[in-house]
């Protein structure tokens, strides 16, 4: 019942099953792993598809037209799809002040170049979204960086890559990742909305959505859930990086659910009853203390765990004393418009009511709130 298969989507980024765990303190605790291993594994295991960073491929092979044979072959042999790919602007430390926000011009040029020849194989390989995350787009001090020229430099860079994917005649969104901070002490566009206000302002807004992260945007305090509803309400859910956080602190990368457990189930139910129709993907980082093996076991206890909580979510709703509570609590009332249909605001300015008497009637949500704990803890 909780066994993935192709049809529930769930697609994995090389880089999180592939995480040798080096961290600012220590060296790697696993070795290195074929993408084509990695390919065949997680088709084992239910996987729908992966997706990439074009540094990902080229990691154990230098020949990148080796790497990308074999990868294809491995495509092949399993009918993984890659529906996404990203660019590593990060790693390198040519991008230690950023890629298409750099200081520098000459590395923001160069950053738009490593970018496109990417988006080529991208587009070979069938993905339909290509993410942005600006890990390296920020600064440690005011003094260092022009925030509004870095904003225009942004727009900039997106705009050059809409035109070319119009002028290549490719099938690809854009999806831009919003995170506060780490590994810059502040990174542009820090969460969903700052990116949203972003977006707005480029030239092709309507090829440029979203990819948020869930632990992303709880380490900055903020309610992930409400997030994904406002992205939906946009129309800019283009893709979703889920994973688990525990509170405001480093980014952890958790299992999808091995953090705010409670928030998880109201996104599941968001994504399967919101109108989102893109791939589940996973972006999480197996613990570093775990070895070869237990990668493996992470990888399926994201997608058992998104099954499970589908399964609870479904019931929560089918669950007629649910139903009772939430209209109990005027839930469904909200998807009224405030003006009736045909009615004027003269109407509404000519209606009288008592704010003491509107004041004194309860919302009963603890209940509402019991009742989908209950069916999360598995007692109802
Ligand atoms: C993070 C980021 C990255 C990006 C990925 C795509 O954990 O800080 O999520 O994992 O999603 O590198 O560029
Ligand atoms: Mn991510
Ligand atoms: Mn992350």
């Amino acid at each position: 019942m909780y066994t993935p298969t192709p049809e529930d989507r769930f697609t994995f980024g090389l880089w999180t099953v592939g995480w040798q765990a080096r961290d600012p303190f220590g060296d790697a605790t696993r070795a290195a792993l074929d993408p084509v291993e990695s390919v065949h594994r997680l088709a084992e295991l239910g996987a729908y598809g992966v997706t990439f960073h074009d540094d990902d491929l080229l990691a154990v092979e230098s020949d990148r037209a080796t790497a990308i044979e074999s990868f294809k072959k491995a495509l092949a042999e399993t009918g993984l799809k890659v529906p996404m790919a990203t660019t590593n602007l990060f790693t390198h430390p040519v991008f230690k002040d950023g890629g298409f926000t750099s200081n520098d011009r000459e590395v923001r040029r160069y950053a738009i170049r490593k970018v496109i020849r990417n988006i080529d194989l991208a587009a070979e390989l069938g993905a339909k979204t290509y993410v942005c995350w600006g890990g390296r787009e920020g600064a440690e001090s005011e003094a260092a960086k022009d925030v509004q020229a870095a904003l225009a430099r942004y727009k900039e860079a997106m705009d050059i890559l809409c035109q070319y994917v119009i002028d290549k005649g490719y099938d690809i969104r854009f999806a831009l990742e919003p995170k506060p901070n780490e590994p810059r002490g502040d990174i542009l566009l820090p969460t969903i909305g700052h990116a949203l206000a972003l977006i707005g302002e480029l030239e092709h807004p309507e090829m440029v959505g979203l990819n948020p992260e869930v632990g992303h945007e709880q380490m900055a305090g903020m309610n992930f859930a409400h997030g994904i509803a406002q992205a939906l309400w946009h129309g800019k859910l283009f893709h979703i990086d889920l994973n688990g956080q525990n509170g405001i602190k480093y980014d952890q990368d958790l299992v999808f659910g091995h953090g705010d457990v409670k928030n998880a189930f109201f996104l599941v139910d968001l994504l399967e009853n919101g109108g989102y129709d893109g791939p589940r993907h996973f972006d999480y980082k197996p613990l570093r203390t775990e070895d070869s093996e237990d990668v493996w076991v992470s990888a399926a206890a994201n997608m058992r765990t998104y099954l499970i909580l589908k399964d609870k979510v479904a019931k929560f709703h089918a669950d007629p004393e649910v139903q009772e509570a939430r209209a109990a609590s005027l839930v469904p009332d909200l998807s009224l418009p405030t003006l009736g249909e045909g009615e004027s605001l003269d109407q509404l300015l000519a209606e009288q009511s008592d704010p003491e008497e509107l004041a004194k009637r309860g919302f009963h949500f603890t209940r509402l709130n019991q009742l989908a704990l209950e069916h999360l803890m598995g007692v109802r």
